[in-house]
């Protein structure tokens, strides 16, 4: 009897452990704030007590590295697939407490042999974490690593050519049935707000937030450091914490 009351506890605590998540922060074309957004995020989650993880996903122009403040790190994510290091070894420690991975010098990029190999890392994922955040690469080519069990965030800029490239971007991860989290949209301006309906209307999502063109974002840059860490009161890090508080289910969705 006492045995299985015990049980039911060690049960009832399995119930209770969070589950994993995967967050592919991603867009249809580069320099929309990918990075930005995927470093401030993590950062925001750790903030709010969560073990995240993330991983630059961008082989062929990783910057991730700046932002998070890492430098040049020796090894890297390559190292592992190459079979010389265990990913324990390539973790770095970035702002609140994250560990960030680098793909360290990938010349091959996305082949298919690294696409295997990336997939099979992630989808037997050894590292203890709430939350992986994913920093995507633009384009299609890397959305090949994802499967249904990630769910992604796309980055768009408020423009024409951006909003197009969301679309085509959504209509990818549809197809994959990778769950669309929703759209950031970023360097927002204040008459922005007014495409925020036309938005979720062709994209087909609910934009979850909206961080505005800011100063702020491109000092913390400067200074390799993160804005939520850096500039805690700041409009963009204000707009972040409340999507991390959303994701984390510390606030209720809009
Ligand atoms: N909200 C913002 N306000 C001002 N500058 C921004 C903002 N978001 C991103 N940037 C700047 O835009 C550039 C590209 O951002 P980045 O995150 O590297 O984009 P991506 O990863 O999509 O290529 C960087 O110089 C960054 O500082
Ligand atoms: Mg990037």
């Amino acid at each position: 009897m006492g045995n299985t009351a015990k049980k039911q506890i060690a049960i009832g605590e399995k119930a209770q452990r969070k589950q994993r998540h995967f967050i592919a922060v991603s867009s249809g074309k580069g320099g929309v704030g990918k990075t930005t957004i995927a470093a401030n995020l993590g950062a925001a989650l750790a903030k709010l007590g969560d073990k995240v993880t993330i991983i630059d996903m961008d082989l062929a122009m990783p910057n991730l590295e700046i932002i998070t403040g890492l430098g040049t790190p020796p090894v890297g994510l390559i190292d592992v697939l190459d079979g010389k290091l265990e990913l324990e070894q390539v973790t770095y420690t970035g702002p609140m407490g994250t560990i960030v991975i680098p793909p360290g010098v990938m010349l091959d990029g996305y082949s298919n042999k690294n696409k295997d190999r990336i997939k099979k890392l992630l989808m037997d994922f050894p590292l203890e974490s709430d939350y992986v955040i994913l920093d995507m690469p633009p384009g299609r080519e890397a959305v090949d690593v994802l499967w249904s069990e990630i769910e992604a965030l796309i980055v768009m800029n408020p423009d024409k050519a951006s909003v197009l490239d969301a679309i085509n971007m959504k209509a990818l991860l549809d197809m994959r049935e990778i769950k669309v989290l929703g759209a950031v949209l970023n360097r927002a301006r204040l008459e922005d707000e007014t495409w925020i309906d036309e938005i979720e209307r062709v994209l087909e999502t609910n934009v979850v937030a909206v961080i505005p063109e800011s100063g702020v974002v491109k000092d913390s840059l400067n200074k390799e450091e993160c804005f939520v860490v850096a500039a805690g009161d700041s409009k963009p890090s204000v707009e972040i914490m409340e999507l991390a508080k959303e994701l984390s289910g510390r606030a209720p969705t809009q």
